[in-house]
This record gives C-alpha cells, structure tokens and sequence, in this order.
C-alpha cells in the first residue's frame, strides 16, 4: 500500500494534497494526480485510450500516479550525474514527478506513440533537466543512463531485446524499476551482473479518508541493479 508524496518547495501543491486527502475512492484520487499535473505541466497527462500500436507489442498509455512513482523512485540515490530513462513515457508522468520531487540530474522520456510524445515534449520543455524522444526505446542509445524506470510498457520479447541492448551498451551501474501484472522477473533471472534489490506488489492507496484499489490486480513491481562488464547474457 502506498500512501504519501514528496515535493519540491518550488511548487504550491497545497490544494492538491488537500483533494488527494479527501479522496475515498480511485476517480478522485487520480483527479487530485491531475490537479498536480496542472501545477507542474499546465495540462492535464492522463490518457484513458488504449494503445494505437499494439501490433509493434506496446501496451496502453496508462500513466503511474504519482504516489507510486514516490514509493519505487523516491527511495532510490540520485545526483547531479543521475539519467533517469522512462521507458515509454507516455504524456510525461514520470518526468513530472522528477521534477515535482525535486530530483537532481536529469530525466529523459522515449515514447513510440508520436502524439504522446509530443504531448510529453510540449509541456517539459520548460525543464531544462527533461527531454523526450519520439521513437522506439530499442533504437535509443542506452549507455548514459543510470536508471531505468518500466512501468509495463510492452510484451515480453521487446522487453527482453532491451535487457539484451542494455547488457551491450551500459557502461554504468543501472538501478531499473519493473512494474506489470505479472511482474515479469522471469525475464530477468539468469542474466549475468544483474541483482534484486526489492519486490513486492501495489494495488491500494490510502488516503486521510479511506483506503481503496488503484489497480484491478496487483501490479508486481521488482528493482534491480545491473552492474555491467559480464561476459555472458546469461548464467548458464
Ligand atoms: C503504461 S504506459 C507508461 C507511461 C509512463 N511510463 C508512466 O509510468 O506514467 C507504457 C508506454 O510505453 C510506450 N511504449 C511501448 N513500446 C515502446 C517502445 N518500444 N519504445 C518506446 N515506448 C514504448 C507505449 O506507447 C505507452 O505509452
């Protein structure tokens, strides 16, 4: 279960905490995630259609609510050296969070989904510590980021080609963070230089009201350190 929100003074999310503490049900939880949107982006980044690209193995835009995003990256080490890569960053949920958290470094987003990219790129322009491209994650050059964060952007084989790409091309430890419905660690274990640091599974929130389901079914979250200069792909 997760619960609180971290924030930057930089911003007045005075209101919005106060809606998020009202909220007693998951329409008005994820209106108070809007409400922070508009102070951070000016725009609402919710996006209830499903994917237009589900032949290339994406799935739905579905974006992280912000206190999920505080619990898997908020306890996380950042600096001023740290590149977060959002993997599949749809309108830009992740990036607003680094920034409303006040997170040193700098977060960049990668979305197949031209209109969400330029949704994503349109509002963070004004961050000088965000960008984003418009493309597929695996033509993007992997070796500068620190962190990776997935929140169950595609099917098992593209997920796999990415591990594949990362063990090629990291040249840095890399902290990921893995949210689905089924977690997928399977795609991770046996693979060389790579540890679990934590897992577990998030589906309720409370609030200073009540306490209720985000998610339909538990959404399997693990977080890895990929330590690179291994061989191998594999243990075996
Ligand atoms: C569930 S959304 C996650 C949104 C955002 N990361 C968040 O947590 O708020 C998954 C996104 O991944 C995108 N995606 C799927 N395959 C991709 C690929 N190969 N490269 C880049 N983005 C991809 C989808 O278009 C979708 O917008």
């Amino acid at each position: 279960m997760v619960g609180g929100m971290r924030s930057h003074p930089r911003f007045d999310f005075r209101r919005v905490d106060a809606l998020r503490d009202q909220a007693q049900d998951r329409a008005g939880y994820f209106a108070a995630d809007e409400a922070r949107d508009r102070v951070v982006c000016g725009r609402s980044l919710a996006c209830a259609r499903p994917t237009r690209l589900a032949e290339c193995g994406a799935h739905d835009p579905t974006p992280s609510p912000y206190a999920v995003l505080d619990d898997l990256l908020g306890g996380l080490e950042f600096d001023e050296h740290s590149r977060l890569l959002d993997v599949g960053c749809g309108t830009g949920r992740v990036l607003a969070y680094y920034v409303a958290a006040g997170l040193p470094g700098r977060a960049v987003g990668v979305e197949l989904d031209l209109d969400l990219a330029v949704v994503a790129a349109a509002w963070s322009v004004r961050y000088p510590q965000l960008s984003v491209h418009a493309g597929n994650v695996l033509d993007l050059p992997l070796a500068d980021f620190t962190h990776l964060y997935l929140f169950n952007p595609f099917d098992t084989a593209v997920l796999e080609h990415l591990l594949d790409k990362l063990h090629a091309e990291a040249v840095h430890p890399v902290m990921l963070v893995h949210m689905s419905d089924n977690g997928e660690t399977y795609s991770y274990w046996g693979r060389v230089g790579w540890r679990l640091l934590r897992e577990g599974s998030i589906q309720q929130v409370s609030t200073a009201a009540a306490t209720f389901d985000i998610y339909d079914a538990p959404q399997h979250y693990s977080i890895w350190l990929f330590e690179p200069g291994h061989g191998g792909r594999s243990g075996s």
